[in-house]
């Protein structure tokens, strides 16, 4: 399957987003894996998305954020609830959209590159699974629609791991 150089980023970013989420839904298929789907996501986003130098996927497991599949840059394994601008996200349960890094307390630098940064919770009926996280090189790459978009991927994501019978979540969701 192609995963880059299909969506037109000329078009509104809604459009965009929508033609993205599509993708991944036809990308992701019936897979419930979180680690296959969280990589194949990451790949997609990172491909499709212009001026983007990290994204992809910190899992909260054990009380805490740890790094899941990503494109870019290594970045830092751990990061605790509250902490930094996943770790935020996270403890909000809520999208935190960051135009200038620099300007955010505690912001964790893990590529010195990443100027502004997009984090948006996954949650599962409340319940947090984890934090698709994006970075960019450029200032205020992000606005409301890119929040709109990506949570709306979020919610395509979320909705491949969820089994028919039982949510296969369990172990790792709160
Ligand atoms: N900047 C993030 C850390 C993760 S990296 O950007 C991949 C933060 O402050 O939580």
């Amino acid at each position: 399957m192609q995963v880059s150089g299909q969506i037109d980023a000329a078009q509104s970013k809604p459009g965009f987003y929508q033609e993205l989420c599509e993708k991944l839904q036809d990308l992701l298929g019936t897979e419930t894996d979180i680690v296959a789907n969280a990589a194949n996501a990451s790949a997609l986003l990172f491909h499709s998305l212009p001026d983007v130098n990290w994204a992809g996927f910190y899992i909260f497991r054990n009380g805490k954020l740890i790094v899941g599949p990503f494109q870019g840059k290594p970045a830092c394994v751990y990061i605790e609830t509250g902490k930094g601008v996943c770790g935020t996200a996270a403890k909000k349960k809520e999208t935190v959209l960051v135009s200038d890094v620099s300007k955010f307390k505690g912001h964790i630098a893990c590529d010195p590159d990443s100027k502004s940064e997009i984090a948006v919770p996954l949650l599962n009926w409340g319940k947090l699974i984890g934090i698709l996280d994006i970075d960019s090189a450029t200032l205020n790459r992000f606005d409301e629609d890119d929040q709109e978009g990506l949570e709306a991927f979020a919610s395509v994501f979320v909705a491949s791991l969820i089994t028919e019978d039982l949510p296969n979540l369990s172990d790792i969701a709160y």
